[in-house]
């Protein structure tokens, strides 16, 4: 795969452009944390052109939809949105751009030229670094712009970026993903699994602890089917994890996400190894029954994934564990549905992500039989959810009286008063304290717990 630098060419045209015109951008971010991390990018671009972002849509001059497609309440939000601005577009001549993994989507893109002819610009996941020229082609022609790609894009280094968080910085290690599982869209708008080099991702990381982040968060589809290409030994994602423990400054690293069956014990070992490393490990589940999963095409079995689960507590006893689960596959039975509370009972996840299946077109699970009724597959979800949450109760006592090393983020969105960060395990822990503390690591003794959060006190 080869890796390119991006050309500042087309930046510089729109900036001279739009120079002294004092336009403002607004991105909306759809989806996971990968995308979140594209977003960022493409504010980076963005203000490179020269526009400053606002929050106010209303007296924005470009509206970027950074979209995603994993279920369909995601693109029932899209075209809500598309809704919202066609007013603003008409009274406004607001640029109105698309991008992201529903864009990949053939379907999405025949109904937007059909039905949102008000939209400027769409591009896709692999035309990311286009954007700028998108833009100029627009702005100096007056074209309407469709830009996506089929084929995989290039990694590309060196775009600007505008992160979200002071503290907390996303660094995307890998694109793509090779896994099909049979209910998932993202091999289709995402292609296949591409490797940023590793000398790319520590020198990232290195100028980000320059600049005062103490956490990083490491991206990718399948983070732990990472390849290196050799440089300072860094062959495969245990090595970058060791190498990426060595950066001073850099105090807390996690990553999401990993696929089970890539949960090597050199992976295990690193994490035991390597103090930095968070303590909650996110182990997909997706389904307790091995005739599910085998239908999912996620190539571990039931008794397989505690095994490994089994086997991450007893390496590294203070890990606890989050998951994924999807209720109503395709053919899932009452006692496959059973399988799935077992699991959950047997492992205690300390968080677990529910999702109702959801059909994505063109994928192989679309076209299953058996696909479940709504009302069965939401008196699933509602009996996984019951469970779940009485575990988390039960769950949370184990923190009262203990002191956590809490990385304070920032004031508490819900009491201006109260200052708030996260335990090595990710639970958010609110607390009194002087915001001096805020980016700095303190010592935080748990007090009570209140099922969403804990709350403590400076130890
Ligand atoms: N329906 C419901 N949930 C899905 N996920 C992925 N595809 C689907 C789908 N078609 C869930 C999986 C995955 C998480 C990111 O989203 O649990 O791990
Ligand atoms: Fe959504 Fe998947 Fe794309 Fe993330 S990679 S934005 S979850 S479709």
């Amino acid at each position: 795969m080869k890796t390119l630098e991006i050309d500042k060419e087309y930046i510089n045209k729109v900036n001279n452009l739009i120079a002294g015109k004092n336009k403002k951008y607004i991105v909306y971010t759809m989806g996971c944390t990968l995308n979140e991390n594209d977003s960022e990018k493409i504010s980076g671009m963005a203000t490179e052109m020269g526009y400053t972002q606002t929050e106010n849509i209303n007296e924005a001059d470009l509206i970027i939809f950074n979209t995603c497609c994993i279920r369909e309440n995601a693109e029932e939000k899209l075209f809500g949105k598309l809704g919202e601005v066609k007013k603003l577009k008409q009274e406004r001549g607001t640029i109105i751009a698309l991008c992201g993994c529903m864009m990949q989507e053939e379907h999405i893109v025949e109904k937007i030229k059909q039905s949102y002819r008000y939209v400027d610009i769409v591009f896709g996941t692999h035309t990311i670094q286009k954007f700028p020229e998108d833009l100029y082609d627009l702005l100096s022609k007056e074209n309407k712009v469709i830009d996506i790609l089929d084929i995989d894009g290039e990694v590309y280094e060196g775009l600007p970026i505008k992160r979200e968080s002071k503290n907390k910085a996303l660094v995307t290690i890998m694109y793509g993903c090779n896994n099909f599982c049979t209910y998932c869209i993202v091999p289709y708008v995402r292609g296949r699994e591409r490797n940023r080099r590793p000398e790319d991702i520590l020198r990232e990381i290195t100028s980000l602890a320059e600049e005062g982040y103490k956490e990083v968060v490491l991206l990718g589809q399948n983070v732990n089917s990472y390849k290196g290409n050799g440089y300072n030994g860094i062959n495969n994602f245990a090595d970058l994890l060791r190498a990426v423990n060595k950066i001073n400054g850099i105090e807390i690293i996690s990553f999401i996400s990993p696929h089970p069956k890539d949960f090597t014990d050199d992976v295990i070992m690193a994490i035991k190894d390597c103090n930095k490393i968070s303590r909650i490990l996110h182990l997909p589940l997706q389904s307790g029954s091995s005739e599910v999963l085998k239908r999912m095409n996620r190539k571990y079995t039931k008794e397989q994934y505690l095994n490994l689960a089994n086997k991450i507590k007893r390496e590294i006893p203070d890990v606890v564990l989050s998951t994924d689960i999807i209720v109503g596959f395709p053919g899932e039975a009452e006692t496959d549905f059973e399988d799935t509370l077992d699991v959950v009972k047997q492992v205690g996840f300390e968080q677990v992500f529910m999702f109702i299946y959801s059909k994505r077109v063109g994928t192989p699970a679309e076209k299953m039989e058996n696909q479940i009724p709504e009302n069965i597959k939401h008196e699933r979800f509602d009996r996984l959810k019951e469970l779940v949450e009485n575990q988390m109760q039960e769950n949370n006592k184990k923190y009262i009286g203990t002191v956590q090393n809490i990385l304070i983020e920032g004031k508490s969105k819900t009491n201006e008063n109260m200052l708030t960060g996260r335990t090595n395990t990710n639970k958010v822990v609110v607390l009194e304290g002087k915001e001096e503390l805020i980016g700095k690591i303190a010592k935080v003794k748990i007090v009570s717990e209140h099922m969403w959060y804990l709350k403590g006190e400076i130890a």
